[in-house]
């Protein structure tokens, strides 16, 4: 009597361990399965293409919202974010270029910029002038791929505008 009761207790806890190991296996299963293998933030470093597709002046990249300009062999990028609220801006070409003197050399004016939600306005170099935009517009980081020689933006690398650092010069 007494084999049998000892038989039917190691049965019970040989059942009641499976049943604990079952639901602690199925308990991490749903854990880990909130934790992404994969990352879907849009990545920040992105190429824009070969330099020889960006002609003298302006070039508007829709999907990175952003204004690459070129003069020579200098480039440099301005978000079309509106630091108001994040509205895209449109490039409007002034009837005359200006000329800003910056750290470490001219910056060639060649457009304004305006924010068709509620009227912001910014000049060439993004500086907000007009409206409810609290800042200017961002300057971003340029590079060159030494792989492919494509032109690479990083969006998590803003720097001040027209600081000698956001102006790429190839030559
Ligand atoms: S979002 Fe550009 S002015 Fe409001």
């Amino acid at each position: 009597m007494k084999a049998l009761s000892s038989r039917r207790e190691l049965l019970l806890r040989l059942g009641t361990g499976a049943g604990v190991a079952a639901l602690t296996g199925q308990a991490v299963a749903s854990l880990r399965s909130l934790v992404p293998n994969v990352s879907y933030d849009a990545p920040t470093t992105v190429k824009l293409g070969p330099t020889a597709e960006f002609p003298d002046g302006l070039k508007f990249l829709p999907e990175q919202r952003l204004f690459v300009f070129r003069e020579g062999k200098t480039f440099h990028a301005i978000s079309a974010v509106c630091t108001h609220l994040g509205c895209t801006v449109r490039a409007e070409a002034l009837a005359r270029p200006e000329e800003k003197a910056v750290e470490g050399g001219t910056l060639r004016l060649t457009h304004r910029f305006l924010c068709p939600c509620h009227g912001s306005e910014y000049s060439g170099d993004g500086g907000n002038v007009a409206g409810p935009a609290p800042r200017p517009l961002t300057w971003y980081r340029l590079s060159v791929s030494p792989d492919d020689e494509q032109l690479v933006v990083d969006l998590a690398d803003p720097v001040e505008p027209a600081d000698p650092e956001g102006r790429l010069n190839l030559a």
